[in-house]
């Protein structure tokens, strides 16, 4: 049987053939692959600081659906096969913020700026499965994501614009 993991993070394969089954992809991401920009907030599914997408194509309807998911919840075992999307990987182009971070930033969403990987990547990922959501929607994507210095109304108006 064939025990390297294989997945994808920003669009890099990776490939691991001496996996700790005990890890969670969050830990992954920031110590194997010094990528940073996912936080760890509380490490048990409260908060959303961990926040990834994770993208994986559903044969049956041939289409690829993407999930927020809590990194620090998901065992990197589990995303063998399966796309991983960070928040250093949603820019377009180099050096230019995607309208999700500039939204947010403009808006003066961020203080602390723990929260904000996440509120991006919950959005992000919002957008990617439905580019003209409503704000009920939006509000539905947020809800595993807590801020404790602007509180959630300037995070809202900043991506109000993006909703329908
Ligand atoms: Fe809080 Fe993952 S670190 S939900």
């Amino acid at each position: 049987t064939c025990k390297i993991l294989v997945f994808f993070v920003n669009g890099k394969k990776i490939q691991d053939p001496d996996i700790d089954p005990e890890i969670t992809l969050l830990y992954y991401l920031r110590n194997k692959l010094k990528l940073c920009g996912t936080k760890l907030g509380c490490g048990e599914g409260g908060c959303g600081a961990c926040t990834v997408m994770i993208s994986k194509y559903h044969p049956q309807e041939e289409n690829i659906r993407h999930y927020s998911v809590n990194s620090c919840l998901t065992p990197v075992a589990s995303v063998h096969g399966l796309a991983v999307t960070t928040v250093e990987g949603i820019r377009s182009t180099r050096n230019k913020l995607h309208v999700v971070q500039e939204r947010i930033a403009k808006a003066h969403g961020s203080q602390c700026g723990f929260c904000t990987p996440g509120m991006v990547m919950s959005m992000y990922t919002l957008l990617r499965n439905n580019p003209i959501p409503s704000m009920a929607q939006l509000e539905e994507y947020l809800t595993g994501n807590l801020c404790r210095c602007t509180g959630y109304r300037p995070i809202l108006d900043g991506f109000r614009g993006l909703t329908s």
